[in-house]
């Protein structure tokens, strides 16, 4: 099933969220309207916001600050993209130039910093200290993640455990943060908002796993990124990490290399060794357990059309090919 078939119980509420974007992506800036518009309306697939949504719905939540928070959530994502395409030095998002490309690095962070700040400010208006908290934390271990990454780079010695620290950080904590947002708002008990926090935990630790398998398995057409930017920077992602561990003492060397030289000199090779010890599907796997986490926590929630949408997510964060 596609990820829209599954927004179709939040379908509503999804147009709500767009309302809201729309409307506070304003400025007198002409060059923030331009670059901020450009990459809110560029197609990203509106994941993390579809969550709290979803989990507020499955929470019975009656009210509409979840669609504020459900904009707040994907202007911060947002915001980390434009300064991630930076660092990552990447060219194609969402099957476009990214906004660095088009617009120039020092355009892409402050643009970033803009929806970073408006996200703020309409936080702010919710007026709920838990409901801040969260996504000030939130965004201050993203920030730490892609620290770490940036530290992680060039380094072919990287565990697999550093690896996964740096993935729950930058991407998974996001998602937590989505999915423990939407309990708050439909009144969960301290247990049931840990519950749906681990759901979301879990969920982006699958997604970001799977977004590593995609940069040396997908299409461009499919995914709308360019694949190959992870060798290309020095990441040391899990396929790699495991191509390292079980190839042979040729196959790891050639790994190393590219993991410390950078650059995609040597895709074609290093693909043929991801390939030959199972590397992806080993990654794959990893996904799948985390899946299966998220899914035993959804336990917490009574039977819904919302609870089989984030059953039913939870198998295409691993399914997907985009
Ligand atoms: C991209 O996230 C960044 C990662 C955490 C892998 P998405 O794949 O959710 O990006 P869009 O918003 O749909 O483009
Ligand atoms: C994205 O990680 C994480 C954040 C945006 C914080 P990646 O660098 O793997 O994401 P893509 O592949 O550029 O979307
Ligand atoms: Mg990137
Ligand atoms: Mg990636």
């Amino acid at each position: 099933m596609s990820h829209q078939q599954l927004f179709a119980p939040i379908a509503a509420d999804m147009q709500a969220v767009d309302a809201v974007i729309r409307r506070s992506l304003h400025s007198d800036v002409v060059l923030i309207r331009q670059v901020a518009e450009y990459i809110i309306h560029s197609g990203g697939k509106r994941l993390r916001p579809a969550l709290l949504l979803t989990t507020a719905n499955a929470m019975g939540y009656q009210g509409t600050d979840h669609h504020e928070l459900a904009a707040v959530v994907e202007f911060i994502h947002t915001a980390t993209l434009l300064h991630d395409d930076v660092v990552d030095e990447s060219e194609l998002r969402r099957g476009n130039k990214t906004a660095n490309a088009l617009f120039g690095n020092a355009a892409s962070v402050l643009v970033g910093d803009f929806l970073y700040s408006r996200a703020f400010q309409m936080m702010v208006g919710v007026n709920d200290m838990r409901v801040m908290r969260v996504l000030a934390d939130a965004t201050n271990t993203i920030a730490e993640g892609e620290v770490l990454q940036l530290l992680n780079c060039h380094n072919a010695d990287v565990a697999i455990d550093d690896y996964l620290r740096v993935i729950r950080y930058k991407t998974a904590k996001l998602f937590e943060a989505a999915t423990r947002l939407g309990g708050i708002l439909g009144g969960a008990t301290p247990e049931q908002e840990q519950r749906l926090a681990d759901f979301g935990m879990h969920l982006g630790t699958a997604f970001q796993l799977i977004d590593d398998v995609l940069d040396y398995s997908s299409d461009e057409a499919a995914t709308g990124k360019h694949l190959g930017d992870d060798l290309a920077e020095g990441k040391p992602t899990l396929p790699l990490i495991h191509t390292m561990q079980h190839g042979t003492p040729e196959q790891a060397a050639l790994v190393r290399g590219a993991i410390e030289n950078g650059g995609r000199d040597e895709f074609a090779a290093i693909l043929a060794a991801i390939h030959a010890t199972g590397a992806l599907d080993e990654a794959r796997r990893f996904a799948r357990a985390e899946a299966q986490l998220a899914i035993d926590a959804l336990d917490v929630l009574p039977a819904s059309i919302f609870k089989n949408a984030l059953l039913e997510l939870s198998d295409f964060a691993v399914a997907r090919d985009h």
